[in-house]
């Protein structure tokens, strides 16, 4: 079976043709990194746009390279949410047009389920139960999954998702959007990772949870104190210490939520999945309590339509199809049950 997905949540503009959940025909990405960079973050507007203009081309480059055509499909998957929801009816409404036309079924598909079906296509993969770091731009969150449609979730941020978090505190320390990959290079140029002490971003009562936006309100105090006391501030030992604040309480938790429930494996999806800092410190980790780590290779960290596609083998499995109604929803949790809930 061959699966067309598309993804457009936020600023990537995806297509991917899929075989049989693992054989990947072809992926196509299309980063918007540079049109928003000079705002310092995601443009909802503008991304729809560029979304508009590019996704033909994206999803008739994804079935070139696969060598295959509509009549060759067997379905089509899309990202239904959650996300952008102008980005997100770019994709949606395309996939609709293209699945109706062709006669093909249209699976719709949750964004983090996406992320996470990153780790079915590890070297070696995960699959259920295991316990799952999901992190983007838009999501902390510690899931249970129980199943491949089955999940809960046990611990979430209460606030700003981690990649939010790097994204504002990059922009504080002027490193530029998106601020991940920019707080890493800055802390990899750091010989002192303790210089600056920043808060936990802990809850109290609730050990699983994350809250972030105190962490980045420590951030732009500590920048402005030292502007108001003409003090310099060493930038990557800032960054350094703002990448292992948040890593350790990644790491604390999820290791915590896998002995706690008992499952042996752990994995990590999204974004912020691809931090370099993150994957030494959760191999060290699991290696200390006896833990099997899935690490999805770098490039199906970011949003990309592959994760869309293979999660959507297993959303067709389940006999899950899109309503003729599907929509794009901005909000959804993880552990749906009906695709009915994308006919908002
Ligand atoms: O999953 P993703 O590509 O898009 C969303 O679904 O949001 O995640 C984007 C986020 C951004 O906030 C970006 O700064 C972060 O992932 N990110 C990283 C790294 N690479 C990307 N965060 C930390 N370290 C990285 N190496
Ligand atoms: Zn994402």
């Amino acid at each position: 079976m061959k699966i067309l997905a598309i993804e457009t949540s936020c600023d990537e503009t995806a297509a991917a043709v899929v075989e049989n959940k693992t054989r990947i025909l072809s992926s196509v990405v299309r980063s918007q990194v540079k049109e928003h960079g000079m705002y310092g973050g995601v443009v909802p507007e503008i991304a729809s746009r560029r979304h508009v203009e590019c996704i033909t081309a994206i999803v008739k480059k994804a079935l070139k390279d696969a060598g295959e055509t509509m009549g060759s499909i067997d379905a089509v998957a899309v990202t239904a949410g959650p996300g952008l929801v102008g980005a997100l009816l770019v994709g949606v409404n395309f996939a609709k047009g293209l699945a109706f036309a062709a006669d093909k079924p249209l699976i719709p598909v949750h964004h983090i389920r996406g992320h996470i079906a990153a780790c079915y296509l590890a070297d070696p993969p995960a699959s259920p139960p295991f316990i799952c770091l999901a992190i983007s731009g838009g999501h902390s969150h510690i899931i249970a999954v129980d199943g491949y449609t089955r999940f809960r979730v046990l611990g979430r941020t209460r606030d700003d998702a981690a990649g939010e978090a790097f994204d504002k505190a990059a922009r504080a320390m002027g490193l530029g959007y998106p601020g991940g990959p920019a707080i890493q290079a800055a802390a990899l140029q750091s010989a002192d990772d303790n210089r600056y002490r920043l808060p936990n971003p802990k809850v109290e009562g609730h050990p699983l949870d994350f809250s972030f936006s105190g962490l980045k309100t420590s951030v732009v105090n500590l920048l402005h104190n030292a502007g108001q006391k003409c003090e310099a501030v060493d930038i990557n030992a800032l960054a350094a210490a703002f990448e292992k604040t948040i890593c350790e309480a990644l790491v604390v938790r999820l290791t915590a939520a896998a002995l706690n429930t008992g499952m042996k494996t752990m994995g990590i999806a999204g974004g912020v999945s691809a931090n370099l800092r993150l994957r030494g410190m959760l191999t060290e980790a699991a290696a200390q309590n006896n833990l099997d780590l899935c690490l999805p290779p770098l490039w199906l960290t970011g949003d990309n339509a592959v994760m869309v596609a293979a999660q959507a083998f297993y959303e067709y499995e389940a006999g899950n199809r899109a309503p003729d109604e599907l929509n794009a929803v901005a909000t959804l949790s993880v552990n749906y049950q009906n695709p009915a809930v994308f006919a908002v």
